[in-house]
């Protein structure tokens, strides 16, 4: 795409703006051609040297997901959820940024997937690497970075509190105000 027009461009801004976590879903699947093309648009999310170390697991065995919805009470989203993404990358392809390069995946997954009607959030993963491992299956050398919750959203949450930009912005230097 090339650089957006003026009016493109605010309503890129409202998309992404327009963004929030989605914890309540409608019983309706997700078809998986949609799920498809959400994943297709995440193969082009940025990762170090372009080593892309991230598979995506869709989840939509019952079985398989209440498993995941017991790792901790936090992933109470994936109950109601049709699907569940678990986003994992291969520590030894990219040792120092595995980490990232899942998270950016991650995120063009949630975004692509509020380009396409759906709501996601992000359930906490990295404190039951083991836990999700055994349940999909993964190997040990994949660490599941981020597990997403996905469907048709049946909430409009109020955007969540932001810090100012005063507060987390700096000109040059660490504290030095931003005019
Ligand atoms: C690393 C990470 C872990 C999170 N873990 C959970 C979680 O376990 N359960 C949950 O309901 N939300 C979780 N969230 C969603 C955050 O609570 C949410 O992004 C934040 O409150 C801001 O709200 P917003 O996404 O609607 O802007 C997580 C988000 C991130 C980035």
């Amino acid at each position: 795409m090339s650089a957006p027009s003026a009016v493109n461009r605010d309503a890129l801004i409202g998309f992404l703006l327009g963004r929030r976590s989605i914890r309540r879903f409608r019983k309706e699947l997700v078809p998986m051609e949609l799920v498809k093309s959400v994943l297709d648009v995440a193969r082009f999310a940025p990762s170090a040297g372009n080593r892309q170390p991230w598979v995506f697991i869709v989840v939509t065995d019952p079985e398989i997901k209440s498993k995941l919805v017991k790792i901790h009470r936090w992933a109470y989203p994936l109950e109601e959820a049709p699907l569940g993404i678990v986003v994992a990358c291969n520590k030894d392809v990219s040792p120092d940024s595995y980490m990232v390069d899942c998270a950016n995946a991650a995120m063009y997954i949630m975004l692509a997937a509020h380009a396409l009607g759906l709501g996601t959030v992000w359930i906490q993963s990295l404190r039951n690497v083991e836990d999700i491992q055994k349940i999909v299956k993964l190997p040990s050398n994949y660490i599941p970075v981020a597990l997403l919750a996905m469907g048709y959203p049946n909430e409009s949450p109020t955007p969540k509190p932001r810090k100012s930009l005063e507060e987390i912005a700096y000109l040059n230097t660490f504290g030095n105000t931003l005019k």
